[in-house]
């Protein structure tokens, strides 16, 4: 008997997505039941190929991965972004995976699994919200099941990444987002604002490209890669720091705001539209409209730590 979070991981791996597994599946206070896949960041057979890529890397234990959708719910999705790479997660020459995955969809190893399980699970999703979007509208009253779901994706404050107004994981998909952010489920955000602020630099990197264990070589070459790709001496923890949020939310400030998610089809497509406001009582408020929670801004250093631990480098960090 562990007192580990039974999780289940959503990606679209993806360089960050990958040192979110890294740290997941390094972490005492995680159990991970399973992991589905989705396209983004690549396409569906590349995000597979990625995740058990990394899982047989770390020689994991036999985790179930199923491949979902492979495509948004309604348009045919956005081109791969060219700064993961061309293999997606950072092209660092991994050995094939020998592992497979589970040939049951993403979608319904999700009801199946969370309708097995005797307490219910938290969901951490990385990626759009294709998969869990059709298991919320496939299998409503799977809710039951459902802890909380943390999401990476949006922006409270902080402009878009993928358009002017948008963050990639809503934008591309973003009547899936709608559907999970406005299912009435517990739901903690993940925007691009804590996203932006957990780091390492070049010199970090380097050290863990150099370092004896796979997830700290892995997570060093990643970094690099990033480093190589924007012409920075410093790289994004990005999708880890979600996984950081779940694993010690006392590194993280919060707020519980109401969020709209713009599904029109002008330029603030998929923007996540937070009423910040002071007062809203009696104000206008056009849409639909539901109250998450949401990370405006983490303990950097503290996050640093925890991943750098996590994969046996902490000497990497100046700090
Ligand atoms: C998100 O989009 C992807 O590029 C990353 O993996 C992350 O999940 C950031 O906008
Ligand atoms: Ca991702």
């Amino acid at each position: 008997m562990t007192n580990a979070l039974s999780v289940l991981l959503d990606v679209d791996t993806g360089g960050d997505d990958a040192l979110a597994l890294l740290l997941a599946m390094a972490s005492p206070a995680l159990d991970v039941r399973g992991i589905t896949c989705v396209a983004g960041n690549c396409a569906l057979e590349q995000v597979v190929t990625n995740t058990l890529t990394i899982l047989d890397a770390l020689e994991a234990p036999p985790v179930p991965v199923a491949a979902g959708m492979d495509r948004p719910i309604l348009e045919p999705g956005l081109p791969a972004p060219p700064l993961h790479g061309g293999d997606g997660m950072g092209d660092l020459r991994l050995p094939a995976p020998r592992r497979s995955r589970v040939h049951i969809h993403a979608v319904e190893f999700l009801r199946r699994t969370l309708a097995d399980s005797a307490e219910p699970m938290t969901l951490i999703c990385l990626a759009p919200l294709s998969n869990i979007a059709m298991l919320l509208r496939m299998y409503p009253r799977i809710g039951d099941k459902i802890e909380r779901i943390y999401v990476m994706g949006g922006t409270f404050a902080a402009p878009g990444n993928t358009t002017p107004a948008a963050e990639f994981n809503v934008r591309y998909d973003p009547e899936a987002a709608a559907i999970v952010l406005h299912s009435g489920l517990p739901v903690t955000l993940y925007p691009l604002d804590p996203f932006m602020q957990v780091r390492f630099t070049k010199e970090e990197a380097e050290a863990m490209a150099g370092a004896k264990g796979a997830g700290a070589r892995i997570a060093g070459g990643i970094a690099l890669h990033y480093c190589r790709f924007f012409g920075m001496d410093f790289s994004l923890i990005g999708d880890a720091g979600t996984v950081a949020t779940v694993i010690d939310p006392e590194g993280a400030n919060w707020v519980r705001r109401p969020v709209h998610v713009d599904l029109s089809s002008g330029t603030s497509r998929g923007a996540t539209v937070f009423d910040r406001r002071v007062m809203t009582d009696g104000f206008a408020r056009e849409g639909e409209w539901t109250d998450v929670d949401v990370v405006t801004r983490v303990d950097a250093p503290r996050y640093r730590k925890l991943m750098a631990a996590a994969l046996g480098a902490v000497e990497a960090l100046a700090d």
